[in-house]
């Protein structure tokens, strides 16, 4: 049988080629000239060519335990040869186990999960237990927000890019199932201003109290919309705001879960406990697990039956276990914390050096740093140039933001100290050239 672990495989322009004749063309993908990865271990990536990259973007905020973590790895496969799946219509242990686990680390008094396979379909799930415990339809989420390629997921989405749904209404206009309000980015400047956090608060207050609203759902840091961090008071008010309408707050703690902020949980470093939170992404480390997970009250309003296939099978709920295990043994969240300082005030440091770098922002692992010309607009172009040469260097890192201007720094929670300083030297070199 072919060996694909072994480095030398098809060349990337095989690859390429595959991908123009086969792939409906939405499939896009990073770099001009995009590596063929054949291999992964903890924070390192290899290319066919046998080359080696430190990854700083742990596969859109999935692998933070690490690529093909050993004890994760081993965890799925034994359970893989033992049982691998019969679907939550039949008993079986490791379901129920990682329902007990998410209980005892969930924000407040969330102790239900139900579990599926994507954040899109987490956040489905989430908008459904909104609606039959409110009665209620409309869905309210905020711009720079992203939830989803569900038709729900879509239209709660903020981001004009990912609203593909031709059916969809211009952000900010109100559809027959959702309203995207106001967010808190600042277009022109590039940063979250103190007016957009009160304009925002104050269409979400006029909106709730319309009381046709089932759940507004956010982001506690917009992951895809450029790494912009809810300030602390502005999710308060948000909660506040909500109970006081009778409206559920759904946390989309898809990728920003299991430790990345440096708290287990983005939303928890607010004080705010929201009614649900929707986790994928970092929970499987990379094998397909997602989950939305409900208070007690919210959970009662959902008995008619609902089942995902596949959802919360044996090898994905023991790989997920397992990363629980690996977080709390390798002490994954303060670790997350501490590299975290060392990058965020690495990358101050270059933005007082390169007046390029407009911003920097996020929690944790989670930062992004944002690109602007001299004329203060967004530098995309740029973006893709440092990408691009960090790649050439040995250093994947990401971009995303509603202009895809922002450098998105993600790793794996289990780089260490030389591998944020390697980063920092090739981001200062690509600067230099940018
Ligand atoms: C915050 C957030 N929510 C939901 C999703 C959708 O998750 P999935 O791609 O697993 O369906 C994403 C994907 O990037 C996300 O970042």
């Amino acid at each position: 049988m072919k060996d694909y672990n072994t480095p030398r495989d098809a060349s990337p322009d095989e690859l390429l080629a595959g991908k123009a004749r086969w792939l409906v063309p939405c499939s896009k993908h990073f770099y001009e000239r995009p590596p063929h990865f054949v291999r992964g271990l903890m924070q390192y990536l290899w290319d066919s060519e046998g080359k080696r990259y430190l990854d700083f973007f742990s596969g859109v905020s999935v692998n933070s335990c690490g690529h093909c973590n050993p004890a994760i790895v081993e965890a799925a496969a034994a359970q893989m040869a033992r049982l691998q799946h019969l679907s939550s219509i039949y008993l079986t242990a490791p379901a129920m186990e990682l329902a007990e686990r998410l209980a005892a680390i969930m924000p407040g008094g969330i102790s239900r999960s139900f579990f599926c396979n994507s954040g899109s379909e987490a956040n489905e799930g989430a908008f459904l237990a909104a609606r039959l415990h409110t009665g209620n339809r409309r869905l309210l989420s905020i711009e720079g927000g992203l939830h989803g390629r569900t038709f729900l997921g879509m239209a709660t989405t903020g981001i004009p890019m990912w609203r593909t749904d031709p059916f969809l209404p211009a952000i900010g206009e109100p559809g027959p199932d959702a309203t995207v309000l106001p967010g808190i980015y600042d277009k022109a400047s590039g940063r979250v201003t103190d007016e957009n956090c009160a304009r925002s608060i104050a269409a979400i207050g006029q909106a709730m109290s319309a009381g046709d609203a089932a759940a507004i759902i956010v982001e506690p840091i917009q992951g895809n919309g450029g790494i912009v961090p809810l300030p602390d008071n502005y999710l308060l008010e948000l909660r506040r705001l909500a109970s006081a309408s009778g409206v559920l707050m759904i946390a989309d703690e898809v990728q920003t879960g299991f430790g990345r902020s440096g708290s287990m949980f983005a939303v928890g470093q607010s004080g705010v406990e929201p009614d649900i939170v929707t986790v994928a992404k970092a929970l499987g480390n990379g094998t397909p697990v997602a989950a939305y997970c409900a208070t007690e009250a919210v959970a009662s309003s959902f008995t008619r039956p609902s089942a995902s296939t596949l959802g919360g099978n044996p090898v994905s709920a023991a790989a997920a276990i397992a990363v629980l295990d690996y977080i709390d043994a390798e002490g994954l969240v303060e670790r997350a914390a501490a590299l975290g300082a060392r990058l965020e005030s690495g990358l101050r440091e270059l933005a007082a050096r390169h007046p390029c770098l407009a911003d920097v922002r996020g929690r944790g692992l989670m930062l992004g740093a944002e690109l602007r010309k001299p004329d203060g607009s967004p530098d995309p172009e740029g973006a893709d140039l440092v990408l691009e040469f960090a790649k050439d260097r040995g250093l994947i890192v990401g971009k995303n933001g509603l202009y895809r201007n922002v450098l998105a720094f993600q790793p794996p929670l289990v780089i260490v100290e030389s591998d944020v300083d390697f980063a920092l030297g090739v981001i200062e070199a690509a600067l230099q050239t940018v």
